[in-house]
């Protein structure tokens, strides 16, 4: 039986990345950290698990890192842990810079000086955002890096780390660069989960309108569900090597918009244009979505499109194993049965405990 260690394990996709593993058979450690409300929900349904433990630490916290690698001394380390929001990174670039590049070398340190630097093999959670102000279309592995926000400057420090590790000390360790990712368990300020939670809302008349920044971003949006199975086959070549991770597929956010309405039973049709463009109901003649430069980044990343070839070559792996309409589907499907369920005045959240027992949220 095999020992992995997920670092992030209560995130989107920890959580599913922890459900693969437990069925793969391998003994599962995953690191929470202390807050006053444990919201641990994406994780709450394999608690107590027998091959399932939980462990504090902090990517800010050298000894809290040392004493979980070697307690655990895991075959295998997905560290997913970081701050993951572009936005909030121009807010906390200090803290971002912290957990997102110094992190990694922290724990790439705790297992060099735990004496698991050749039996225990790293995943690090790179990302698309690496490409930031693009300069080629598709992007692949050999594409020049362009970070274009203090996130995505932090994780090219844990790009390089961990390419330096590998090549100094000979370290299986290596970077998945993956394009966005989503589903059901989305955080719920990232724009699709926002996006979807919405337009559930609004179809049950419990939200008025949505307000969204950059409509004409592209992004390249694959299922997080499918995308975890590529951290776990990265871990299992015979050679760490670093691949990009997407659909190859490049949808606008208005698209998804129009989507995700749709699956609810509301015909979206646009009016106007950048910050005056408005979403409207076609039915009934509502503004239902508006621009708000609230939601607008001092330098935006626009234009992000995978090419999946190495990926799907090395690793056997399918990039449209789920389609776009299908996720857009799954996440709207399961945020109208959520907001089904919301009281008046209360969020899914307040009643998680007991909606989980009564099997209405999973
Ligand atoms: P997420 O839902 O935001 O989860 C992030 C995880 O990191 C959470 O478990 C969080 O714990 C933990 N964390 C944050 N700060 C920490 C700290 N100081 N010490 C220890 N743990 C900390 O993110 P995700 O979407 O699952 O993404 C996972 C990883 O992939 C991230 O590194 C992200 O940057 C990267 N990535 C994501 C995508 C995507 O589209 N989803 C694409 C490319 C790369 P709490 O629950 O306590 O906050
Ligand atoms: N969050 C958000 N909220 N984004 C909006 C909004 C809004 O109201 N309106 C438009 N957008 C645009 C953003 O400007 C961006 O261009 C795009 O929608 C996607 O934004 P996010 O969903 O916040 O994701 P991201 O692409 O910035 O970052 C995610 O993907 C990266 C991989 O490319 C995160 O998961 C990162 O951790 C990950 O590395």
């Amino acid at each position: 039986m095999k020992t992995a260690l997920i670092t992030g394990v209560t995130g989107q996709d920890g959580s599913f990345l922890a459900e693969l593993l437990l069925e793969k058979g391998y003994d599962v450690h995953g690191t929470i950290r202390r807050s006053s409300v444990d919201y641990r929900e994406r994780i709450a349904h394999i608690e107590g698990h027998p091959r399932f433990h939980l462990h504090y630490a902090d990517l800010g916290d050298s000894m809290s890192i040392m004493q979980v690698v070697s307690q655990v001394r895991p075959d295998e380390i997905y560290n997913l842990a970081a701050q993951s929001h572009v936005q909030v990174s121009f807010d906390s670039p200090e803290f971002t810079a912290d957990i997102d590049a110094t992190g990694v070398l922290r724990v790439l340190e705790a297992v060099r000086l735990c004496g698991l630097k050749d039996t225990c093999r790293i995943y690090q959670a790179s990302t698309s955002e690496l490409y930031g102000k693009v300069e080629e279309v598709p992007q692949n592995e050999n594409t020049p890096f362009h970070p274009y926000s203090p996130y995505a400057v932090a994780k090219q420090y844990g790009f390089w780390i961990v390419k330096e590790y590998r090549e100094a000390y000979g370290m299986y360790c290596c970077s998945g660069i993956l394009f966005n990712h989503e589903s059901e368990r989305r955080g719920e300020t990232f724009v699709t989960r926002k996006i979807t939670l919405a337009a559930a809302r609004i179809a049950q008349g419990k939200q008025d309108k949505l307000y969204l920044g950059n409509l004409s971003s592209l992004r390249d949006w694959g299922y997080a569900k499918d995308y975890v199975e590529c951290m776990w086959l990265i871990l299992q070549q015979p050679v760490a090597e670093d691949y990009v991770i997407a659909t190859g597929e490049q949808h606008s956010v208005r698209e998804f918009c129009e989507l995700a309405f749709r699956n609810v039973g509301i015909e979206l049709r646009w009016e106007g244009e950048e910050a005056e463009e408005k979403g409207i109901d076609v039915a009934t003649g509502k503004v239902l979505i508006e621009v708000s430069p609230d939601f607008y980044r001092p330098t935006d990343v626009v234009n992000l499109w995978g090419d999946p070839t190495k990926a799907r070559a090395k690793l056997g792996w399918n990039p449209q194993k789920t389609s776009f309409a299908e996720l857009v589907k799954i996440m709207t499907d399961a945020d109208m049965a959520k907001v089904a369920v919301e009281r008046a005045g209360e969020s899914v959240r307040t009643n998680l405990a007991e909606y989980l027992e009564k099997g209405i949220v999973k």
